[in-house]
Protein backbone atom coordinates (compact mmCIF):
# COMPACT_ATOMS: atom_id res chain seq x y z
CA UNK A 1 0.00 0.00 0.00
CA UNK A 2 1.05 3.57 -0.60
CA UNK A 3 2.12 5.26 2.50
CA UNK A 4 -0.33 7.68 3.81
CA UNK A 5 1.13 11.34 3.55
CA UNK A 6 -0.50 14.49 4.55
CA UNK A 7 1.73 17.43 2.55
CA UNK A 8 -0.81 20.14 3.27
CA UNK A 9 -0.46 21.69 0.26
CA UNK A 10 -1.98 25.15 -0.35
CA UNK A 11 -5.06 25.66 -2.40
CA UNK A 12 -4.22 26.53 -6.29
CA UNK A 13 -6.20 27.43 -9.14
CA UNK A 14 -4.08 24.87 -11.59
CA UNK A 15 -4.97 26.22 -15.84
CA UNK A 16 -4.24 24.13 -18.66
CA UNK A 17 -3.55 25.48 -21.46
CA UNK A 18 -3.79 23.03 -23.83
CA UNK A 19 -6.17 20.41 -21.75
CA UNK A 20 -7.90 17.99 -24.71
CA UNK A 21 -4.48 17.90 -26.00
CA UNK A 22 -2.22 14.45 -26.20
CA UNK A 23 0.18 14.84 -23.31
CA UNK A 24 -2.52 16.39 -21.08
CA UNK A 25 -4.74 12.95 -21.66
CA UNK A 26 -1.36 10.74 -21.24
CA UNK A 27 0.12 12.30 -18.15
CA UNK A 28 -1.53 14.97 -16.32
CA UNK A 29 -5.00 14.12 -16.15
CA UNK A 30 -4.34 10.75 -14.59
CA UNK A 31 -1.83 12.22 -12.41
CA UNK A 32 -4.63 14.73 -10.98
CA UNK A 33 -7.03 12.28 -10.91
CA UNK A 34 -4.72 9.98 -8.43
CA UNK A 35 -3.94 13.12 -6.55
CA UNK A 36 -7.24 13.83 -6.44
CA UNK A 37 -8.15 10.17 -5.20
CA UNK A 38 -5.80 9.90 -2.88
CA UNK A 39 -6.83 13.25 -1.45
CA UNK A 40 -3.27 14.90 -1.42
CA UNK A 41 -4.81 18.59 -3.11
CA UNK A 42 -6.10 21.21 -0.84
CA UNK A 43 -9.90 20.60 -1.20
CA UNK A 44 -10.67 24.03 -2.32
CA UNK A 45 -8.48 23.12 -5.30
CA UNK A 46 -9.45 23.68 -8.46
CA UNK A 47 -8.66 22.79 -12.59
CA UNK A 48 -9.33 25.25 -15.15
CA UNK A 49 -8.78 23.85 -18.47
CA UNK A 50 -8.67 26.33 -21.32
CA UNK A 51 -9.29 25.41 -24.67
CA UNK A 52 -10.58 26.66 -28.08
CA UNK A 53 -12.98 25.14 -28.52
CA UNK A 54 -16.54 23.17 -27.32
CA UNK A 55 -15.26 20.00 -24.93
CA UNK A 56 -16.90 19.75 -21.85
CA UNK A 57 -15.40 18.45 -18.81
CA UNK A 58 -17.61 15.55 -18.47
CA UNK A 59 -16.31 14.85 -22.10
CA UNK A 60 -12.86 15.03 -21.72
CA UNK A 61 -13.75 12.25 -18.50
CA UNK A 62 -15.58 10.01 -20.89
CA UNK A 63 -12.29 9.80 -23.11
CA UNK A 64 -10.06 9.20 -19.59
CA UNK A 65 -8.64 5.60 -18.73
CA UNK A 66 -9.84 6.35 -15.63
CA UNK A 67 -13.41 7.12 -13.56
CA UNK A 68 -12.99 10.47 -12.30
CA UNK A 69 -13.99 10.90 -8.65
CA UNK A 70 -16.70 12.98 -7.66
CA UNK A 71 -14.23 15.71 -6.38
CA UNK A 72 -12.47 16.06 -9.84
CA UNK A 73 -15.53 16.53 -11.65
CA UNK A 74 -16.82 19.20 -9.10
CA UNK A 75 -13.72 20.67 -9.36
CA UNK A 76 -12.90 20.83 -12.93
CA UNK A 77 -14.10 23.56 -15.43
CA UNK A 78 -13.50 24.17 -18.66
CA UNK A 79 -12.72 27.60 -20.33
CA UNK A 80 -13.54 29.01 -24.12
CA UNK A 81 -10.65 30.88 -25.62
CA UNK A 82 -8.48 31.76 -28.22
CA UNK A 83 -4.73 31.74 -27.45
CA UNK A 84 -4.32 34.76 -30.16
CA UNK A 85 -7.04 36.93 -28.52
CA UNK A 86 -5.79 39.21 -25.74
CA UNK A 87 -9.51 39.55 -24.57
CA UNK A 88 -9.75 35.57 -23.86
CA UNK A 89 -6.72 36.51 -21.56
CA UNK A 90 -8.98 39.34 -19.44
CA UNK A 91 -11.54 37.47 -19.49
CA UNK A 92 -9.60 34.59 -17.58
CA UNK A 93 -8.21 36.22 -15.28
CA UNK A 94 -11.73 37.60 -14.12
CA UNK A 95 -12.51 33.87 -13.90
CA UNK A 96 -9.54 32.86 -11.90
CA UNK A 97 -10.16 36.05 -10.02
CA UNK A 98 -14.42 35.08 -9.07
CA UNK A 99 -13.33 31.68 -7.78
CA UNK A 100 -11.04 33.12 -5.23
CA UNK A 101 -14.25 35.17 -4.66
CA UNK A 102 -16.27 32.55 -4.61
CA UNK A 103 -13.79 30.22 -2.41
CA UNK A 104 -13.34 33.46 -0.10
CA UNK A 105 -9.56 32.76 0.06
CA UNK A 106 -6.59 33.63 -2.25
CA UNK A 107 -5.18 30.43 -4.31
CA UNK A 108 -1.49 29.47 -5.81
CA UNK A 109 -2.31 30.34 -9.29
CA UNK A 110 -0.69 27.40 -11.60
CA UNK A 111 -0.29 27.75 -15.69
CA UNK A 112 0.70 24.59 -17.12
CA UNK A 113 1.47 25.36 -21.02
CA UNK A 114 0.63 22.09 -22.22
CA UNK A 115 0.58 23.48 -25.71
CA UNK A 116 2.74 23.36 -29.21
CA UNK A 117 6.30 24.62 -28.30
CA UNK A 118 5.97 27.40 -30.78
CA UNK A 119 3.44 28.86 -29.22
CA UNK A 120 5.04 29.51 -25.86
CA UNK A 121 6.63 32.91 -26.41
CA UNK A 122 2.96 34.68 -28.18
CA UNK A 123 0.73 33.28 -24.95
CA UNK A 124 3.43 34.05 -22.58
CA UNK A 125 3.77 37.49 -23.67
CA UNK A 126 -0.18 38.11 -23.61
CA UNK A 127 -0.53 36.16 -20.30
CA UNK A 128 2.00 39.36 -19.04
CA UNK A 129 0.23 42.15 -21.22
CA UNK A 130 -3.09 41.00 -20.04
CA UNK A 131 -2.06 40.81 -15.92
CA UNK A 132 -1.86 36.91 -15.72
CA UNK A 133 1.20 37.02 -13.83
CA UNK A 134 0.07 38.62 -11.00
CA UNK A 135 -1.10 37.25 -7.93
CA UNK A 136 -4.24 36.98 -6.00
CA UNK A 137 -6.23 40.13 -5.45
CA UNK A 138 -6.82 40.77 -2.02
CA UNK A 139 -4.08 39.26 -0.18
CA UNK A 140 -0.58 37.45 -1.40
CA UNK A 141 -0.18 33.68 -2.92
CA UNK A 142 2.00 32.37 -5.53
CA UNK A 143 2.09 32.70 -9.71
CA UNK A 144 3.64 29.94 -11.15
CA UNK A 145 4.05 28.96 -15.09
CA UNK A 146 4.94 25.37 -15.84
CA UNK A 147 6.18 24.79 -19.31
CA UNK A 148 6.98 21.51 -20.98
CA UNK A 149 9.86 20.56 -22.89
CA UNK A 150 11.35 21.17 -25.43
CA UNK A 151 12.28 24.84 -23.98
CA UNK A 152 12.94 26.55 -27.49
CA UNK A 153 14.25 24.82 -30.81
CA UNK A 154 17.95 25.26 -30.60
CA UNK A 155 20.37 27.37 -29.05
CA UNK A 156 19.22 30.82 -30.49
CA UNK A 157 15.62 30.55 -29.36
CA UNK A 158 16.18 29.21 -26.03
CA UNK A 159 18.31 32.24 -25.58
CA UNK A 160 15.28 34.32 -27.01
CA UNK A 161 12.46 32.52 -24.96
CA UNK A 162 14.29 32.86 -21.67
CA UNK A 163 14.78 36.42 -22.29
CA UNK A 164 10.94 36.79 -23.51
CA UNK A 165 9.73 34.97 -20.46
CA UNK A 166 11.55 36.75 -17.65
CA UNK A 167 9.92 40.27 -18.78
CA UNK A 168 7.00 38.58 -17.54
CA UNK A 169 7.73 36.00 -14.94
CA UNK A 170 10.93 35.78 -12.58
CA UNK A 171 12.60 32.87 -12.62
CA UNK A 172 11.34 31.57 -9.09
CA UNK A 173 7.99 31.42 -10.78
CA UNK A 174 9.29 29.53 -13.61
CA UNK A 175 8.83 26.16 -13.48
CA UNK A 176 10.28 23.77 -16.62
CA UNK A 177 9.49 20.68 -16.61
CA UNK A 178 11.75 17.45 -17.12
CA UNK A 179 9.58 14.63 -16.19
CA UNK A 180 12.61 12.45 -15.81
CA UNK A 181 13.97 14.32 -13.23
CA UNK A 182 10.78 13.41 -11.14
CA UNK A 183 10.40 9.49 -12.02
CA UNK A 184 11.75 8.06 -8.50
CA UNK A 185 14.69 5.84 -10.32
CA UNK A 186 16.38 8.96 -10.97
CA UNK A 187 15.87 10.85 -8.09
CA UNK A 188 17.44 7.51 -6.49
CA UNK A 189 20.75 8.08 -8.13
CA UNK A 190 21.37 10.69 -6.09
CA UNK A 191 20.80 8.89 -3.03
CA UNK A 192 23.11 5.85 -4.12
CA UNK A 193 25.53 8.07 -5.27
CA UNK A 194 26.01 10.42 -2.32
CA UNK A 195 24.41 8.13 0.94
CA UNK A 196 26.67 5.18 -0.02
CA UNK A 197 30.17 5.62 0.82
CA UNK A 198 31.59 2.50 -1.13
CA UNK A 199 30.69 4.16 -4.29
CA UNK A 200 31.65 7.72 -4.24
CA UNK A 201 35.48 7.29 -4.18
CA UNK A 202 35.68 5.51 -7.18
CA UNK A 203 32.91 7.45 -8.95
CA UNK A 204 35.69 8.97 -11.35
CA UNK A 205 38.13 8.58 -14.50
CA UNK A 206 40.46 6.78 -12.47
CA UNK A 207 38.10 3.51 -12.59
CA UNK A 208 35.05 4.67 -14.59
CA UNK A 209 35.82 3.73 -18.20
CA UNK A 210 32.20 4.26 -19.80
CA UNK A 211 28.92 5.36 -18.93
CA UNK A 212 26.16 4.50 -21.56
CA UNK A 213 22.55 6.55 -20.58
CA UNK A 214 19.87 4.94 -23.04
CA UNK A 215 16.65 5.70 -23.50
CA UNK A 216 14.94 3.07 -25.79
CA UNK A 217 11.23 2.87 -26.97
CA UNK A 218 9.11 0.11 -28.53
CA UNK A 219 6.45 2.87 -29.31
CA UNK A 220 6.58 4.78 -32.35
CA UNK A 221 5.17 8.46 -32.84
CA UNK A 222 1.59 7.65 -31.70
CA UNK A 223 -0.05 10.49 -34.41
CA UNK A 224 1.72 13.31 -32.77
CA UNK A 225 3.34 13.78 -36.45
CA UNK A 226 3.33 17.85 -36.37
CA UNK A 227 4.56 17.50 -33.35
CA UNK A 228 7.53 15.47 -33.85
CA UNK A 229 8.61 16.33 -37.52
CA UNK A 230 9.61 19.22 -36.04
CA UNK A 231 11.28 18.03 -33.38
CA UNK A 232 13.50 14.80 -33.48
CA UNK A 233 14.99 12.16 -31.27
CA UNK A 234 18.29 14.66 -30.05
CA UNK A 235 15.38 17.62 -29.08
CA UNK A 236 12.71 15.48 -27.90
CA UNK A 237 14.88 13.26 -25.73
CA UNK A 238 18.60 14.21 -25.68
CA UNK A 239 18.93 17.28 -24.90
CA UNK A 240 16.15 17.43 -22.29
CA UNK A 241 16.02 13.81 -20.37
CA UNK A 242 19.09 12.29 -21.08
CA UNK A 243 21.70 16.12 -20.39
CA UNK A 244 19.93 16.14 -17.18
CA UNK A 245 20.28 12.42 -15.85
CA UNK A 246 24.26 13.24 -17.73
CA UNK A 247 24.27 16.08 -15.31
CA UNK A 248 23.02 14.07 -11.78
CA UNK A 249 25.00 10.80 -13.01
CA UNK A 250 28.59 13.03 -13.24
CA UNK A 251 28.01 16.19 -11.05
CA UNK A 252 30.25 16.71 -7.82
CA UNK A 253 28.57 16.13 -3.98
CA UNK A 254 26.73 19.17 -3.79
CA UNK A 255 26.52 20.77 -0.40
CA UNK A 256 23.27 19.38 0.77
CA UNK A 257 21.17 17.96 -1.33
CA UNK A 258 18.67 20.89 -1.28
CA UNK A 259 17.56 22.34 -5.10
CA UNK A 260 19.96 25.43 -5.21
CA UNK A 261 23.13 23.26 -4.57
CA UNK A 262 22.04 20.64 -6.61
CA UNK A 263 21.13 23.31 -9.44
CA UNK A 264 24.73 24.51 -8.97
CA UNK A 265 26.69 20.96 -9.13
CA UNK A 266 24.78 20.07 -11.92
CA UNK A 267 25.16 23.29 -13.71
CA UNK A 268 28.91 23.39 -13.04
CA UNK A 269 29.00 19.65 -14.60
CA UNK A 270 27.39 20.58 -17.97
CA UNK A 271 28.61 23.69 -18.39
CA UNK A 272 31.93 21.46 -18.39
CA UNK A 273 30.86 19.01 -20.93
CA UNK A 274 32.90 19.46 -23.97
CA UNK A 275 31.20 21.14 -27.54
CA UNK A 276 31.87 18.26 -30.01
CA UNK A 277 33.83 20.21 -32.77
CA UNK A 278 32.33 20.08 -36.23
CA UNK A 279 34.54 17.97 -37.54
CA UNK A 280 34.06 14.90 -35.05
CA UNK A 281 30.07 14.94 -35.21
CA UNK A 282 30.45 12.18 -37.91
CA UNK A 283 32.41 10.23 -35.50
CA UNK A 284 30.38 10.63 -32.26
CA UNK A 285 27.23 10.91 -33.34
CA UNK A 286 24.42 8.48 -35.20
CA UNK A 287 20.83 9.22 -36.42
CA UNK A 288 18.28 7.17 -37.93
CA UNK A 289 14.49 6.70 -39.11
CA UNK A 290 12.53 3.76 -38.42
CA UNK A 291 11.48 2.39 -41.92
CA UNK A 292 7.22 3.80 -42.16
CA UNK A 293 8.03 6.66 -40.68
CA UNK A 294 8.20 8.84 -43.60
CA UNK A 295 4.31 7.66 -44.37
CA UNK A 296 3.10 8.36 -40.96
CA UNK A 297 4.00 11.96 -41.02
CA UNK A 298 2.66 12.02 -44.91
CA UNK A 299 6.08 13.29 -45.65
CA UNK A 300 8.03 11.36 -48.23
CA UNK A 301 11.43 13.71 -47.51
CA UNK A 302 10.89 13.90 -44.13
CA UNK A 303 14.79 14.34 -42.44
CA UNK A 304 13.68 13.98 -39.14
CA UNK A 305 15.47 11.05 -36.68
CA UNK A 306 13.86 8.80 -34.39
CA UNK A 307 16.85 7.58 -33.38
CA UNK A 308 19.82 9.42 -31.99
CA UNK A 309 23.25 8.57 -30.31
CA UNK A 310 25.92 10.91 -29.39
CA UNK A 311 29.11 10.55 -26.91
CA UNK A 312 30.45 13.64 -25.11
CA UNK A 313 33.36 14.05 -22.56
CA UNK A 314 33.97 16.12 -20.04
CA UNK A 315 36.29 18.45 -19.40
CA UNK A 316 37.53 18.20 -15.97
CA UNK A 317 40.24 16.15 -13.93
CA UNK A 318 37.16 13.77 -12.73
CA UNK A 319 35.90 13.13 -16.19
CA UNK A 320 38.84 13.75 -18.27
CA UNK A 321 39.17 11.20 -21.48
CA UNK A 322 35.12 8.99 -20.29
CA UNK A 323 32.93 8.04 -23.10
CA UNK A 324 29.73 9.03 -21.93
CA UNK A 325 26.99 8.22 -24.71
CA UNK A 326 23.18 9.20 -24.86
CA UNK A 327 21.02 7.48 -26.73
CA UNK A 328 17.16 6.97 -27.63
CA UNK A 329 15.07 6.58 -29.97
CA UNK A 330 11.55 4.95 -31.12
CA UNK A 331 10.51 1.78 -32.89
CA UNK A 332 13.01 -0.53 -31.45
CA UNK A 333 12.99 -3.79 -29.95
CA UNK A 334 12.60 -3.08 -26.15
CA UNK A 335 11.22 -0.53 -23.98
CA UNK A 336 14.53 0.06 -21.79
CA UNK A 337 15.56 3.21 -20.17
CA UNK A 338 19.04 2.48 -17.91
CA UNK A 339 22.10 3.87 -16.93
CA UNK A 340 25.45 1.66 -17.29
CA UNK A 341 28.52 2.81 -15.73
CA UNK A 342 31.11 0.48 -16.58
CA UNK A 343 34.40 -0.27 -14.18
CA UNK A 344 37.62 -1.91 -15.52
CA UNK A 345 41.11 -2.91 -13.81
CA UNK A 346 43.39 -1.38 -16.02
CA UNK A 347 45.98 -3.96 -16.32
CA UNK A 348 42.91 -7.09 -15.82
CA UNK A 349 40.59 -6.97 -18.68
CA UNK A 350 38.52 -9.79 -17.08
CA UNK A 351 38.07 -7.57 -13.69
CA UNK A 352 35.23 -5.54 -14.51
CA UNK A 353 32.45 -4.57 -12.71
CA UNK A 354 28.93 -2.47 -13.96
CA UNK A 355 26.40 -0.51 -11.90
CA UNK A 356 23.10 -0.62 -13.95
CA UNK A 357 20.34 1.82 -12.95
CA UNK A 358 17.24 0.68 -14.57
CA UNK A 359 15.03 3.49 -14.43
CA UNK A 360 12.08 1.41 -16.27
CA UNK A 361 10.58 -0.62 -16.54
CA UNK A 362 12.05 -3.64 -14.29
CA UNK A 363 13.08 -0.59 -11.79
CA UNK A 364 16.01 -0.88 -9.55
CA UNK A 365 19.71 -1.04 -9.64
CA UNK A 366 22.18 -4.10 -10.16
CA UNK A 367 25.54 -4.12 -9.75
CA UNK A 368 27.90 -6.79 -11.90
CA UNK A 369 30.54 -8.53 -9.45
CA UNK A 370 32.77 -10.88 -11.16
CA UNK A 371 32.26 -14.46 -9.12
CA UNK A 372 34.60 -18.14 -9.37
CA UNK A 373 32.47 -20.68 -10.62
CA UNK A 374 32.42 -23.06 -8.42
CA UNK A 375 34.78 -26.10 -9.66
CA UNK A 376 38.77 -27.47 -9.62
CA UNK A 377 39.28 -25.12 -12.60
CA UNK A 378 39.52 -21.35 -12.37
CA UNK A 379 36.93 -19.93 -13.91
CA UNK A 380 34.73 -16.47 -13.38
CA UNK A 381 31.37 -15.38 -14.39
CA UNK A 382 29.58 -11.94 -13.89
CA UNK A 383 26.84 -12.27 -11.00
CA UNK A 384 24.67 -9.51 -10.58
CA UNK A 385 23.39 -8.11 -7.19
CA UNK A 386 20.35 -7.03 -7.69
CA UNK A 387 18.10 -4.27 -5.81
CA UNK A 388 14.49 -4.34 -7.15
CA UNK A 389 11.42 -1.83 -6.87
CA UNK A 390 9.10 -4.86 -7.20
CA UNK A 391 10.48 -6.69 -4.68
CA UNK A 392 10.54 -3.59 -2.11
CA UNK A 393 7.64 -2.26 -2.67
CA UNK A 394 4.43 -2.75 -4.42
CA UNK A 395 4.31 -0.57 -7.89
CA UNK A 396 1.00 1.54 -6.45
CA UNK A 397 3.50 2.83 -3.32
CA UNK A 398 5.44 5.33 -5.04
CA UNK A 399 4.43 8.19 -7.64
CA UNK A 400 3.74 9.10 -10.84
CA UNK A 401 6.07 11.48 -12.09
CA UNK A 402 3.80 13.86 -13.17
CA UNK A 403 1.59 13.16 -9.87
CA UNK A 404 5.19 14.73 -8.46
CA UNK A 405 5.81 17.33 -10.90
CA UNK A 406 2.02 19.42 -10.05
CA UNK A 407 2.39 18.33 -6.07
CA UNK A 408 6.16 20.06 -6.49
CA UNK A 409 5.03 22.78 -8.26
CA UNK A 410 1.69 23.80 -6.13
CA UNK A 411 4.57 23.35 -2.93
CA UNK A 412 6.78 25.36 -5.11
CA UNK A 413 9.82 23.22 -5.04
CA UNK A 414 11.93 23.81 -7.67
CA UNK A 415 14.54 20.79 -7.59
CA UNK A 416 13.27 18.80 -10.01
CA UNK A 417 13.05 20.98 -12.40
CA UNK A 418 15.29 22.66 -15.27
CA UNK A 419 16.94 26.17 -14.45
CA UNK A 420 17.51 28.54 -17.56
CA UNK A 421 20.99 27.68 -17.32
CA UNK A 422 20.64 24.24 -17.32
CA UNK A 423 18.59 24.30 -20.58
CA UNK A 424 20.93 26.37 -22.15
CA UNK A 425 24.00 24.24 -21.39
CA UNK A 426 22.18 21.20 -23.02
CA UNK A 427 21.23 23.22 -25.83
CA UNK A 428 25.01 24.29 -26.31
CA UNK A 429 25.62 20.36 -25.78
CA UNK A 430 23.67 19.49 -28.80
CA UNK A 431 23.60 22.39 -31.12
CA UNK A 432 26.96 21.46 -33.27
CA UNK A 433 25.18 17.80 -33.69
CA UNK A 434 21.61 20.08 -34.65
CA UNK A 435 24.07 22.08 -37.05
CA UNK A 436 25.50 19.31 -38.83
CA UNK A 437 22.56 16.84 -38.86
CA UNK A 438 20.77 19.91 -41.21
CA UNK A 439 22.69 18.29 -44.15
CA UNK A 440 23.32 14.86 -43.38
CA UNK A 441 21.66 12.04 -44.87
CA UNK A 442 19.51 9.89 -42.30
CA UNK A 443 20.38 5.79 -41.54
CA UNK A 444 16.87 3.92 -41.91
CA UNK A 445 16.31 0.85 -39.21
CA UNK A 446 13.57 -1.95 -39.52
CA UNK A 447 10.90 -1.01 -36.77
CA UNK A 448 11.56 -3.78 -33.85
CA UNK A 449 14.92 -4.04 -34.56
CA UNK A 450 17.93 -2.36 -32.38
CA UNK A 451 18.40 0.21 -34.86
CA UNK A 452 21.47 1.99 -36.51
CA UNK A 453 24.00 1.38 -33.18
CA UNK A 454 26.10 3.43 -31.31
CA UNK A 455 29.01 5.99 -32.63
CA UNK A 456 32.51 4.54 -32.41
CA UNK A 457 33.93 7.40 -30.95
CA UNK A 458 37.23 8.77 -30.00
C1 LIG B 1 8.39 12.61 -23.66
C2 LIG B 1 8.71 12.52 -25.13
O1 LIG B 1 9.12 13.67 -23.08
O2 LIG B 1 8.74 11.40 -23.02
C3 LIG B 1 8.01 11.34 -25.76
O3 LIG B 1 8.29 13.71 -25.79
C4 LIG B 1 8.32 10.06 -24.99
O4 LIG B 1 8.43 11.20 -27.11
C5 LIG B 1 8.03 10.26 -23.50
O5 LIG B 1 7.52 8.99 -25.50
C6 LIG B 1 8.48 9.06 -22.70
O6 LIG B 1 8.16 9.24 -21.36
P1 LIG B 1 7.95 8.00 -20.40
O7 LIG B 1 7.81 8.60 -19.04
O8 LIG B 1 6.71 7.31 -20.87
O9 LIG B 1 9.17 7.17 -20.54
Amino acid sequence: MKQTVKLDLEPAIITIFGITGDLSQRYLLPALHQLFKEGLLDEKTRVVGVTRGDTTAEQLFEKADFEASPAMRERTSMFKMNLDDPAGYTALLQKLNAIEDEEGVCMNRIYYLSIPPQAYSPVIELMGEQGLNQSCQHGTAMTRLLVEKPFGYDLASAEALIAETGRFFGEDQIYRIDHYMAKETVQNILTFRFKNPIFEDLWNKDHITSIEISAKEKIGIEGRANFYESIGALRDFIQSHLVQILGIVTMDEPDSLDSDPIHRSKQTVLDQVEIVPADKVAERAVRGQYEGYRNEVANPDSNTETYASLTVYINNPRWQGVPITMTTGKGLDERKTEVKVSFTHEDDDDARNEVRFRIQPNEGIEVDLVTKKPGYNYETQATAMSYSYSDEFVSSSYNNAYERVIVDAVRGDHTLFASAEEVLASWRIVQPVLDAWRHEDLKTYKSGSRGPGEPNAT
